[in-house]
């Protein structure tokens, strides 16, 4: 399907936050979050950030050198390592801030699958323990004639379930259908139990598939950019004609950012991508750009419970002024472009534990895997 861009940008109205606010960004250090500090300190508008992340083996202080490297951005930033759950590191880091977006969640779906204890913790307890100390501060705060803290939630497209067809709207259902996605509804629901009960100022985003560099090898994209570059198989599930709504990680971030600073108290906000695509076209482009054959890709059994289809409706956020940039053709491009040139990022990311996770995710699918 051809890219399609939401339409013509609207008035957003004055924004929520200063421009040069003290944010804190808890799950910084990976694929989206960094993405979001990266670019939220490069404009050079006076903002700070300090980072909450845990540093699991989805964090990666690598994908922060670039701002570490650069003498200004690095005095408006500052890291420290720790768990959201833990509400004695979370209290002082929210007293001090303006804002939070809580990017920090265990993320991929079939992790959910093997191991999902760890979903609920970060995406249920961690998000509570957010929750708690925005209250208590926004409290204080109001007491003394001052804002409150401002908080946005970062959740996905995968909490309405499949949609076999037309585009889910925020006020559909939640029908989440994978641990991972029961544990991101959990995580919003509680947000909003703290709007109507607390008084707390939050929005949440919904966002679409995600992708574009320091993405984990993990995921499809960069897994079977990163296996065709070695000539190793490309496990593709079932008959792969699965749909997802594929959005740039930048578009991504700043539609966070444009929500964070113009979303309406208590609002959820769709961020749809900008190309409807099957994986199958999706494995054709990135093979074609790096010049490798669809020999490689193999049909494994499907992943359990596999969502056909997400696809969102994109005009309440584009009523709030946002609009994506990023073609799918470019964003590709660029991403693959820069797999094949950062080898060593995606080489460490694929060290460690990567070879017990890769045999127990694909060592019998790939055994019973056949022509694709
Ligand atoms: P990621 O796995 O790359 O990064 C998650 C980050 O959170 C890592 O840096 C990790 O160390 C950190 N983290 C995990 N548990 C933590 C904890 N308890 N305390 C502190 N830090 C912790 O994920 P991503 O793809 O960048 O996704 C970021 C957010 O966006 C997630 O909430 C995810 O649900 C959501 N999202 C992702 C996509 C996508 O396509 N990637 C799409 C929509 C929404
Ligand atoms: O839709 C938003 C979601 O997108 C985010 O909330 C999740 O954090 C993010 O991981 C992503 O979830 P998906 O499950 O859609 O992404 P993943 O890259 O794992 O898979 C994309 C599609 O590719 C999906 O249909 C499954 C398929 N796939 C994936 C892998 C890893 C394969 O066919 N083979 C694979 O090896």
């Amino acid at each position: 399907m051809a890219d399609s861009l939401p339409g013509a940008a609207a008035d957003p109205g004055t924004p929520r936050i200063a421009p040069d606010a003290r944010l804190l960004v808890t799950g910084g250090a990976g694929f989206i979050g960094s993405a979001y500090v990266r670019d939220v300190l490069g404009r050079r508008d006076g903002a700070r950030i300090t980072v909450l992340d845990k540093l699991t083996y989805a964090g990666n202080r690598a994908n922060l050198a670039a701002v570490e490297a650069d003498p200004e951005l690095a005095a408006r930033y500052r890291f420290v390592e720790g768990d959201i759950a833990d509400p004695a590191i979370v209290g002082p880091l929210v007293a001090e801030a303006d804002a939070v977006v809580n990017f920090a969640a265990e993320s991929h779906v079939d992790r959910s699958i093997l191991d999902p204890e760890a979903f609920l913790r970060t995406g249920v307890i961690g998000v509570h323990v957010l929750l708690e100390a925005v209250r208590a501060e926004s409290g204080a705060r109001r007491a003394g004639g001052r804002p409150p803290v401002r908080y946005l939630q970062v959740s996905t497209d995968e909490v309405y379930g499949a949609v076999l067809e037309g585009r889910s709207t925020e006020t559909d259902a939640l029908a989440p259908r994978s641990p991972y996605s029961a544990a991101k509804a959990s995580g919003e629901l509680l947000v909003h139990s703290y709007v109507v009960t607390h008084g707390v100022d939050a929005v949440v985003t919904r966002g679409s598939n995600t992708y574009g560099p320091f993405h984990h090898p993990e995921k499809l994209i960069p897994l079977f950019v990163t296996n065709a570059i070695d000539d190793l198989p490309l496990p593709l599930y079932g008959d792969g004609l699965q749909e997802r709504d594929w959005l740039y990680v930048s578009d991504h971030a700043g539609a966070i950012d444009h929500v964070l600073r113009f979303g309406a108290t208590g609002e959820t906000y769709n961020v749809p991508g900008s190309a409807e695509l099957t994986n199958r076209d999706v494995v054709t482009a990135l093979l074609e750009r790096l010049g490798k054959p669809w020999s490689l890709v193999r049909s494994v059994p499907d992943r359990p419970g596999h969502d056909r289809r997400y696809a969102l409706d994109g005009s309440k956020l584009a009523a709030l002024g946002w609009r994506n940039r990023t073609p799918f053709a470019d964003g590709l491009a660029s991403t693959v472009d820069w797999f094949v040139a950062n080898e060593p990022w995606w080489r460490a990311a694929k060290s460690g534990d990567w070879d017990a996770y890769y045999e127990r995710q694909y060592g019998a699918r790939l055994a019973a895997s056949t022509e694709a």
